[in-house]
């Protein structure tokens, strides 16, 4: 099952914010409904939004064309009907792209079913399609590549962050990915899960995908992530990505900092699962990636701050697995 795909004409996707209690699908013919969606975390986790921009991309260019067969807008000289359309596609497309800045994949998405759009809606459909097929291929790989660099002669006792399984990622999952071949190989003893403040993707998303495993995981509250890793009830820590810049720095959920911190401290590795589609080489550092900031109202009631990602610097990633490379920052290695 993927999280997010096109059925009949439409993007049918699960509802994140009511698991979970409830496994509601939606299914979306308006690309300012997709937006909405991707706000509110309906649709969330890079590589989805990714798949997110570009089917929002191909609904825009499908309604844009049946406008434009529709005659709406009428009088107008071919010429001009032909920018009509491009432009209804490309404000639609500026409104995806900026739902959220943090993760790259939202943006990537988009630019690739725009890069389409000269040859028509089927087109940028198929180019959509395809980044979702592309998805899930990857995360497989990432999976076996993590599991190879962390396999070891023992079950082990693993830390995640936020929710890194099949519903931020199309299919299958990075982060969690890798945890599911572990499992695959006997070599999971438990998952501790963060819960991931404040909209508790890790308590709700991750245990829900966990306990679908069968892999034995107990939830943790953010602040005691950190001490367990120093109190060696961890062996490995593994997350996803949001961004990956260029030298290696990692934007991912706010709270990831301090587990690569308490893990370089243990001497525990700290491992970033991610597909090369998070990968942003156009962004030197991590000083440069932008971090989103939601409604003070996620937190509580009173005033708040609330941003939604922190950055790690790329001496504390013991390694990057992506479908293509297992890259060794503590190692020297760059990307
Ligand atoms: O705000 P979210 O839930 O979209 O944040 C998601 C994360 O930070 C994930 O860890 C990241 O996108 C990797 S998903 C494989």
């Amino acid at each position: 099952v993927r999280c997010i795909d096109w059925a009949d004409g439409a993007v049918r996707l699960i509802d994140q914010t009511a698991l979970p209690a409830e496994e509601r699908w939606v299914v979306i013919t308006d690309p300012d409904e997709l937006v909405d969606a991707i706000r509110r975390l309906a649709v969330r986790g890079a590589p989805a939004l990714g798949a997110a921009g570009a089917l929002g991309v191909a609904l825009a260019a499908r309604r844009a064309a049946g406008d434009s067969r529709a005659g709406n807008g009428a009088r107008e000289t071919a010429a001009g009907g032909a920018g009509r359309y491009e432009r209804e596609i490309r404000d639609a497309a500026a409104r995806l792209r900026g739902a959220r800045p943090t993760a790259v994949n939202l943006g990537r998405g988009v630019d690739r079913a725009l890069g389409r759009l000269g040859d028509g809606p089927d087109a940028v459909l198929a180019e959509a399609r395809a980044i979702l097929d592309e998805e899930a291929k990857a995360c497989r790989t990432i999976g076996e590549r993590g599991a190879d660099l962390l396999q070891a002669d023992r079950p082990l006792r693993l830390l995640t962050h936020c929710n890194t399984g099949w519903l931020a990622t199309v299919e299958w999952g990075t982060a969690l990915g890798v945890v599911t071949v572990l499992h695959e190989r006997g070599l999971v003893e438990r998952v501790y899960a963060d819960e991931t403040r404040p909209l508790l993707q890790g308590a709700r998303l991750t245990a829900f995908e966990l306990a679908a495993l069968g892999v034995d995981h107990r939830v943790v509250v953010d602040g005691a992530a950190p001490s367990l890793i120093a109190r060696r009830l961890v062996d490995g820590v593994v997350v996803g990505a949001d961004r990956i810049a260029a030298n290696g720095d990692v934007a991912n959920k706010v709270g990831t900092y301090p587990l690569a911190l308490a893990a370089a401290r243990a001497g525990v590795p700290f491992v970033v699962a991610a597909p090369e589609s998070t990968v942003d080489v156009g962004t030197p550092a991590g000083d440069a990636i932008e971090i989103e900031e939601r409604d003070p109202v996620e937190v509580g009631p009173g005033p708040a701050y609330n941003p939604a990602f922190d950055v790690t610097p790329h001496d504390l990633v013991t390694a990057v697995v992506t479908e293509r490379r297992t890259v060794r920052l503590s190692e020297g290695d760059t990307l």
